[in-house]
């Protein structure tokens, strides 16, 4: 938030305005005064307020009348109320009508501070759950291609600007990025969307197979062959045939799909009739394709045939500005999908996302979400839910703790703690020899972290003396 949050403070008492304007204005927020409720609901009306502070006690519209009014004209601005020692009943009526909380005067500046500054994150956690909402809804319109980084926005200029033509196109990159998305997304800008888009996947067939798939047979090209099929290139005519993998093409089926690349012709298996198609051709790998030609294993002719554009798709690392935006849209749709309410994630839950490699891109991404989704227990995804590879928890090395920055240190105690005592076979007076502490404290700090069965059952040695640490 750049400008500085602004404080209503509704309180019929001048010395209370006086001193809470005071207090609020030196921890740097922007504070606006009313003395009565039916002046600070006008005030409220009037906008720009992102926390109300009420007295309870007002002549004229009282703090809960002010608390229900508040609830229709602004929703998502909370109201805390300040009441007076003995008014617990209606403290308690005012959190049923929606207050975010109650302070009872007289109350510590700490104590006011902190429930300020937690109604505040609450709100821009909300606000910002909205805005993404909002700009995810707008590009779902678009055709559900999500990212708004830099490197994101110069793929798709290169796409919406190839989709015109028929050129033969290229998407490279890591696996999980999103290149089918890609193909399809050239595809729908192109004068073809009317017509169809046909996928086919290079790796996942034999050669044999593969090719009865591309171009179709005739009855009798081999056995179970009963009847005429049509392969994929006929069945895209008019539209596009994407090339999944295309760097698997095995050197027999290369030539053929040269040849429907140049002539625009071809034969189904075991046909004699030529067949003409009309198709733009897509292909896509995760596979370095001029190595492979340089390597003699891709052939150069059809290499140059496929590539007539490249469209890199850039890994998620390369553009992490793009991580909140589809983590939102994952949760919306495996939310639905699993019948499950979330409101979004948490903030420190959102920061581990955003800092994580994914090594697996988008793919992983959507995993990880899909997961969280399934796990979460609160109406947000925590860090908890999330995989151990991507909050950091890394896979065991013996002999090492490896700790995330940020980690609380009672967690790291109780870590190395553990590691140690894995390292000593249980032996708690070496571990705290090694730990420099004295065995008393291991066996006290064992029983508050509850990992007396992370340790296995080895013979125990006795721990006598006194405990220094105490
Ligand atoms: N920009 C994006 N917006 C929304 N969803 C995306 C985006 N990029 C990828 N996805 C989703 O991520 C998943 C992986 O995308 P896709 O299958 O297109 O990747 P790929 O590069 O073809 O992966 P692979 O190399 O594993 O075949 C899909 O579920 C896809 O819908
Ligand atoms: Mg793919």
């Amino acid at each position: 938030m750049a400008e500085p949050p602004t404080l209503l403070v509704a309180d019929d008492d001048p010395a209370v305005r006086e001193s809470l304007e005071r207090t609020l204005k030196r921890e740097g927020y922007r504070v606006v005064v009313a003395s009565d409720g039916q002046a600070g609901l006008e005030r409220l009306k009037a906008g720009g307020v992102d926390l109300v502070l009420a007295d309870l006690k007002m002549p004229g519209l009282n703090g809960l009348e002010l608390l229900r009014a508040a609830k229709t004209v602004a929703p998502d601005v909370d109201v805390i109320m300040l009441t007076a020692f003995g008014t617990v009943e209606e403290a308690v009526q005012a959190m049923k009508d929606g207050a975010y909380d109650f302070l009872t005067k007289p109350f510590q500046r700490a104590q006011l501070i902190r429930l300020i500054r937690k109604a505040l994150e609450r709100r821009a956690l909300i606000e910002e759950n909205r805005a993404l909402q909002q700009r995810l809804e707008d590009l779902l319109r678009q055709g559900a291609v999500i990212g708004t980084s830099a490197a994101f926005q110069r793929m798709m200029v290169l796409i919406e600007q190839v989709a015109s033509s028929s050129a033969t196109v290229l998407i490279q990159g890591e696996s999980g990025t999103g290149k089918e998305l890609a193909a399809r997304a050239i595809h729908e800008r192109s004068p073809r969307r009317t017509r169809p888009f046909v996928a086919v996947n290079c790796a996942a067939l034999p050669e044999t197979l593969l090719e009865s798939e591309l171009f179709g047979y005739e009855r009798g090209a081999f056995t179970g062959a009963t009847g005429r099929k049509e392969g994929r290139f006929e069945l895209a005519d008019g539209g596009t045939l994407f090339l999944d993998e295309v760097a698997d093409l095995s050197p027999v089926t290369q030539p053929k799909i040269l040849r429907v690349l140049q002539e625009g012709e071809f034969e189904r298996v075991g046909g004699t009739k030529t067949i003409r198609v009309d198709v733009r051709i897509v292909s896509a790998t995760n596979q370095d394709l001029g190595r492979l030609v340089r390597e003699k294993r891709f052939r150069e002719d059809l290499y140059y045939r496929l590539n007539v554009i490249t469209v890199p798709v850039p890994p998620l690392r390369q553009r992490q500005e793009d991580i909140p935006m589809l983590a939102h849209h994952f949760l919306r749709v495996y939310a639905a999908k699993n019948n499950r309410r979330l409101e979004g994630f948490s903030e420190d839950a959102l920061r581990r996302l955003e800092a994580y490699a994914w090594p697996g891109n988008v793919r992983e991404l959507e995993n990880a979400v899909e997961r969280a989704v399934v796990l979460a227990r609160e109406s947000v995804i925590e860090v908890a839910d999330l995989p151990g590879s991507v909050v950091g928890t890394a896979p065991r090395v013996e002999g090492l703790v490896s700790i995330p920055v940020g980690t609380p240190l009672a967690e790291v105690e109780q870590r190395l703690l553990e590691e140690t005592l894995r390292h000593t076979k249980g032996n708690k007076t070496l571990a705290a020899k090694l730990l420099g502490i004295d065995p008393k404290t291991v066996f006290r700090k064992l029983k508050q972290g509850g990992g007396e069965d992370a340790v296995g059952a080895a013979p125990e040695a006795s721990g006598e003396g006194a405990d220094a640490d105490q």
